[in-house]
């Protein structure tokens, strides 16, 4: 089977190489380094359209299955299906969930999944008054897709102030503040808990944690993620359990009983908090680099599974892990989120590689002649199996010093939460 992988991510080589290592002829676009090792790679704009679509059909690819929540947003799914091309991710219409936060919060809200108490603004003077008079914390999202800086968790009023003119007045992120979400600002650890989905049924998969601060300690900017583990200790099977029926359960139902039902991946971020699991947020594809540990750890052959969900077809209902726990430590350039360089050349791959237990995926690289150099802020994402957290961190951290580049940085406390224990699991007793 021909299958393409829309994306330049960790998340699409993990995605490439494990439906390579199945058997697939994978092609990748625009793919990187890595990718261009388990399959064919081309050129794709992933902001049009048209240019997937006739990719798509020129390969005559028999499954598309799309990384980044972009292209989901734009509608490629439903231009794939107009052509009757099988697709992994969600209708425009059905994307919303994670490309209007404003969307997700009332369906929620219709649903009955909890979520921090909101309001929605589409007037900057309206919002400004209801941060003025309000008498707790409050976190501004703006409404669109804002690469993961659209939110400003605020610790006074002045810094909700400025964060409503910033993105309603000055729309620092364009469209995405015509309007914002001001939410209860919430405390608690946070986990990031994946379901593949038809539209109908759903299989839940590993629940992850990821870093999403540039520096150890949970310091530092906002990054796309610089690490990952699974399983976190915080969800326990209680837990789970609340989130299946109280949380996914209701959205896939609520999204089919919609006329929007939602296939392809459904993440949810959630905040454990004193009262009970709170939804922060929906996103529609898979996390980076969640997606790395997950499959690091699913037994389940892929393929199937991706299939199944883009046909309407999915009848597994729990899946068998191969490990009982993955790490993820991202290889980043030096200055990332800020301001990098690239075309530093990356020498270690192959003797990291070869290490038990241990797959090194590629973010941003590409190959120049004979070499491998970084092309990207997250360069890699070095991912190792093992029997607990501890065992996989160790031998993650053991194939991060078989990598060389200039510049290199990482976080040396991934999966802290797990050694510490530092966690609150209490659960909602009822209503949320
Ligand atoms: N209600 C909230 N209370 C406390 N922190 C929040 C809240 N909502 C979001 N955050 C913090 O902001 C981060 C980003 O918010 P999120 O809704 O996930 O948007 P995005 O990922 O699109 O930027 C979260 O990971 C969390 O750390
Ligand atoms: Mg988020």
């Amino acid at each position: 089977m021909k299958v393409l992988v829309l994306g330049a991510g960790a998340r699409e080589h993990a995605i490439a190489k494990r439906l390579h290592d199945e058997g697939a002829r994978v092609v990748g676009a625009p793919g990187n380094a890595g990718m261009g090792q388990c399959g064919e790679i081309r050129d794709v704009d992933l902001k049009n359209v048209a240019s997937m679509v006739d990719l798509s059909k020129k390969e005559e690819v028999e499954l598309v299955v799309v990384g980044p929540e972009a292209p989901l947003a734009l509608g490629v799914a439903d231009a794939l299906r107009e052509q009757s091309i099988a697709v992994f991710g969600p209708t425009q219409r059905a994307a919303q969930l994670e490309s209007s936060k404003a969307f997700a919060k009332e369906f929620m809200k219709r649903h009955r999944v909890p979520t921090a108490p909101f309001c929605v603004f589409t007037q900057p003077e309206e919002a400004e008054a209801y941060v003025r008079q309000a008498d707790r914390p409050l976190v501004i999202k703006a409404d669109g897709l804002a690469a993961g800086k659209g939110v400003v968790v605020a610790d006074d009023t002045a810094q909700a102030l400025e964060a409503i003119d910033q993105l309603m007045r000055k729309r620092a992120f364009g469209d995405a503040g015509q309007s914002v979400v001001v939410e209860e600002r919430l405390v608690g650890p946070e986990v990031s808990f994946h379901v593949i989905s038809d539209g109908e049924s759903f299989l839940p998969l590993a629940p992850a944690q990821d870093h999403k601060r540039a520096l150890d300690g949970d310091r530092g900017p906002n990054t796309g993620g610089m690490g990952a583990y699974s399983p976190p200790p915080m969800v326990t099977q209680e837990i789970e359990q609340f989130i299946l029926s109280q949380v996914v359960e209701p959205t896939i139902r609520g999204m089919a009983s919609e006329g929007t039902p939602l296939s392809g991946a459904l993440f949810v971020g959630l905040m454990l908090t004193d009262a009970g699991p709170r939804v922060l947020e929906y996103n529609v594809r898979f996390g980076d680099p969640e997606c790395e540990v997950m499959l690091a750890r699913l037994d389940n052959p892929l393929l199937p599974l991706l299939l199944a969900a883009a046909q309407g077809r999915l009848d597994a209902t729990s899946v068998s892990y191969r490990a009982p726990a993955a790490m993820c430590v991202v290889l980043a350039s030096e200055g990332y989120p800020g301001p990098y360089e690239t075309g530093v050349p990356i020498r270690g791959l192959d003797s990291a590689a070869k290490l038990d237990g241990t797959e090194v995926f590629h973010a941003g690289t590409r190959r120049e002649q004979a070499e491998c150099v970084t092309a990207g802020g997250r360069v890699l994402a070095v991912t190792s199996v093992g029997e607990n957290v501890d065992a996989a961190g160790e031998r993650a951290y053991q194939a991060v010093e078989h990598i060389e580049f200039q510049g290199k940085s990482f976080r040396r406390d991934i999966g802290w939460q797990a050694r510490t224990r530092q966690h609150s699991s209490k659960l909602a007793r009822s209503e949320p």
